[in-house]
């Protein structure tokens, strides 16, 4: 077991960002590069008839329109749902077929941006138009079938006869879209066979296999360059369309080509998170026991591929009950594909439960965290394996005390402050701990600098940092003298920048190469003469903080021992797959797909807990909706560094109450059109909205989770935070708010 880091290292490269300095993936511009605009459908479903390229073409600057008729050397990978790196298996420009709003018709280059844009502008298409709903029809859904996918534990019937009350209800939430600050782009260059691409990637080595099996070249001609990401939250996960064309148009053109997407266009051409429907039926005896939880969610998917983002599979791990029934299906609309959007099913799903919850403890007549801890389990109560660590109630009881929960009056409406309702609400925050397998390669030379390497990714989370963290403690360097490199694929394959992976993954492979560069000059200094390790058995000999230790007092620095060695330097690599999970995840990694897995093995259910409470007030007159106080208090395994785990669960907290309080995609019904696509309209949390958060991180012991004792926290701040507010509005005022998001139309 690694030592616990639990320092504030502050992100090193934090400067360059906010002055400016850091150069993102649309930054590099191979000379002779050329200039990219997409010209997107006005239509959602139909055919496109003709298109008239004629003025594009004639608008100075413009060189080339490429559409559907005239594209060449575009090449499509597999989709997601069919085992590639697609981000869907429908691929615009490859015939007539118009399957939603905003998909793209026409690839205009030009000489710069501005006149490629006009020419976008200018392209004139004839459609026959369909007709097209963008709502799912929630009556129209089909069940998913796949193993493990539904559950039956009991008998739901029979505990909710055996019942003293039930909650039976329907929340509903939105379409969303992720929005990240660093826009989509994709810059090609061919030379000969060879291709350089430049794209904002949370997985540049899938992207590699991907663009390298679409063209039938080898992976090693293929590079993928992302050193920095601005924000992804899941939009730049797979290999989009606007790659593949830009690819094939720098191809055509013989030059290299950058696209960037305009923001309009980032609500049409890559994912986002579908709408879903969450029936519940909750059930407990008169001392709170639950006696059934059965739940059915419906997930919005497009026409041509099933977006799996199983919610139940997470609700039905949370609470203990006899008998369980979870049900995962989805309902077709006329929209791209959606895909993974920061706590891709957990922010609905736990949305739905933890509601239900409360309001079930409000039948009860029972305190919603007594209630919590009345259920609470440390066997998952469907895998039926224990929880490698749970620490729930602890998360519960932090939180509590540092927001003041016993100060609450248990009576709606019994609290206010002036003009303002007040209520206060909590709700139970998950995420599962999946792992993946990963490499890394470490280079340290007895000058004391150290190179890190592997194609892991820091999509603003601080993972550089943490590498270098690990490294330099292992070896017992400073921060500062260990140098990473990540984001390019021709470093060791690392997997994708989601499921909250990349810490406890590449991490593990981080820490597992600097024990093997410790074993490998162990070996060569306990056959050489002359060093306190001579003739040692060298596998007694282990790396602790930098020191070679012998089974005796034998010790000697690691930097020292190079020095004794001819070369001077050790270069070696880790591989880390977690034993219980490898076979599957390996495969999938190393083939160009997602080798993501987890949490549950045959030993242990693997997830991090936390506990978030919120404080929400109502003006009485005017009806808005504020929310001053926030607490969570998380548990999740190791905590690598302090600084940048709680800016990723405040991140997600501020988030969440994003997702309660203001996001929602807006939609015209008639022509099926996402409506509010830019980030004016788009709404999304503000300094103003934002008052007091807290954050606190229990300590968690968790030897199974990986090497490092790490559970991933990326997405786990924005888990259940809608629902803490939807039950603190509901202690404020008698009302439940069973849709996302709320707003003063929704208070009576
Ligand atoms: Mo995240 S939604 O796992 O990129």
């Amino acid at each position: 077991m690694a030592a616990t880091l639990d320092t504030r290292v502050t992100r090193y490269e934090a400067p360059s960002k906010v002055t400016g300095g850091t150069r993102y993936a649309a930054d590099y511009m191979p000379s002779g590069m050329l200039h990219g605009a997409l010209a997107t459908s006005s239509i959602a479903v139909g055919e496109v008839v003709s298109i008239d390229t004629s003025t594009a073409e004639s608008e100075p600057g413009v060189i080339a329109v490429f559409t559907h008729e005239n594209i060449a050397d575009y090449k499509q990978p597999k989709g997601f749902y069919q085992g590639g790196p697609g981000t869907a298996s429908f691929w615009p420009m490859t015939s007539t077929s118009i399957r939603y709003a905003g998909q793209p018709v026409a690839y205009v280059v030009a000489e710069n941006a501005a006149a490629a844009r006009r020419g976008a502008a200018l392209v004139s298409v004839k459609y026959e138009t369909g007709d097209a709903s963008i709502h799912m029809d929630p009556e129209s859904s089909f069940l998913l079938e796949s193993e493990g996918m539904n559950v039956t534990k009991g008998d739901v019937a029979a505990g909710i006869a055996q019942a003293t009350a039930v909650v039976d209800e329907t929340w509903t939430t939105p379409f969303q879209h992720h929005n990240p600050m660093e826009m989509f782009a994709a810059t090609a260059e061919w030379n000969g066979e060879r291709l350089t691409v430049w794209t904002p990637s949370q997985s540049v080595r899938t992207a590699r296999g991907g663009v390298a099996m679409a063209y039938d070249i080898a992976e090693t001609a293929v590079e993928i360059i992302s050193p920095f990401v601005g924000g992804a939250f899941g939009s730049k996960a797979g290999l989009p369309p606007y790659t593949m064309l830009t690819i094939a148009v720098a191809k055509s053109l013989g030059a290299p080509v950058r696209l960037i997407v305009t923001r309009p266009q980032m609500f049409t051409v890559a994912s986002f998170r579908p709408e879903s429907v969450q029936k519940i039926r909750l059930a407990a005896t008169a001392d709170g026991q639950f006696t059934a939880f059965e739940h059915i969610e419906i997930g919005q998917t497009s026409q041509f591929d099933p977006v799996v983002n199983p919610g139940t599979h997470m609700t039905r791990a949370m609470y203990a009950s006899p008998n369980i029934y979870t049900e995962q299906r989805l309902a077709r609309s006329d929209t791209n594909t959606p895909g993974f959007m920061r706590a891709p099913n957990e922010m609905q799903s736990f949305f739905a439960l933890e509601s239900a919850v409360d309001e079930l403890a409000w039948k009860l007549d029972m305190d919603p965290v007594e209630l919590r801890r009345k259920n609470d389990t440390q066997r998952h109560p469907v895998a039926d394996v224990p929880f490698s660590s749970r620490s729930l109630m602890e998360c519960y009881d932090a939180a509590a005390a540092s927001f003041g929960w016993s100060e609450r009056e248990s009576k709606v409406g019994s609290m206010v402050d002036g003009d303002w309702l007040v209520g206060y609400g909590c709700a139970t925050a998950t995420y599962p701990t999946a792992v993946a397998p990963s490499e890394a390669r470490v280079r340290v030379q007895s000058s004391g600098h150290a190179l890190v390497e592997l194609a892991a990714h820091d999509v603003g989370t601080g993972a550089y940092t943490i590498m270098g963290q690990i490294a330099a403690q292992r070896l017992g360097l400073p921060v500062g003298a260990v140098d990473v490199a990540m984001g390019n694929s021709n470093l060791p394959v690392a997997p994708l920048a989601g499921g909250s992976v990349t810490s406890a993954s590449s991490g593990s492979a981080v820490h597992l190469a600097c024990m093997n560069a410790g074993a490998d000059i162990a070996r060569t200094l306990t056959q050489m003469d002359g060093n306190p390790l001579s003739g040692l058995d060298h596998s007694t000999v282990t790396l602790v903080d930098g020191v070679l230790q012998g089974p005796g007092n034998e010790s000697i620095s690691l930097l020292e021992a190079l020095k004794l060695t001819p070369r001077g330097e050790v270069t070696a690599e880790g591989r880390y797959a977690h034993p219980d999970l490898s076979s599957q995840a390996l495969r999938a990694t190393y083939k160009g797909g997602y080798g993501v897995a987890g949490p549950v093995t045959d030993k242990h259910a693997m997830f991090a807990f936390g506990a978030e409470f919120a404080e929400v007030h109502i003006h009485r007159w005017t009806k808005e909706i504020r929310v001053p106080r926030l607490h969570g208090a998380f548990a999740a395994g190791n905590i690598l560094n302090r600084k940048t785990a709680h800016s990723q669960l405040m991140g997600g907290m501020v988030w969440g109450i994003g997702s309660a309080l203001h996001e929602h995609t807006l939609v015209d019904t008639e022509r099926a059109r996402f409506l509010n696509s830019n980030i004016a309209e788009y709404l999304i949390p503000v300094n103003a909205d934002i008052r007091d958060i807290k954050v606190e991180m229990l300590d968690e012991h968790d030897d199974y989770v990986n090497p490092l004792g790490v559970k991933g926290i990326g997405e786990l701040g924005i888990v259940g935070t809608a629902a803490a507010i939807a039950n603190g509005i509901y202690h404020a005022t008698g009302q439940r708010l069973r849709s996302l998001p709320f707003t003063i139309a929704d208070m009576v």
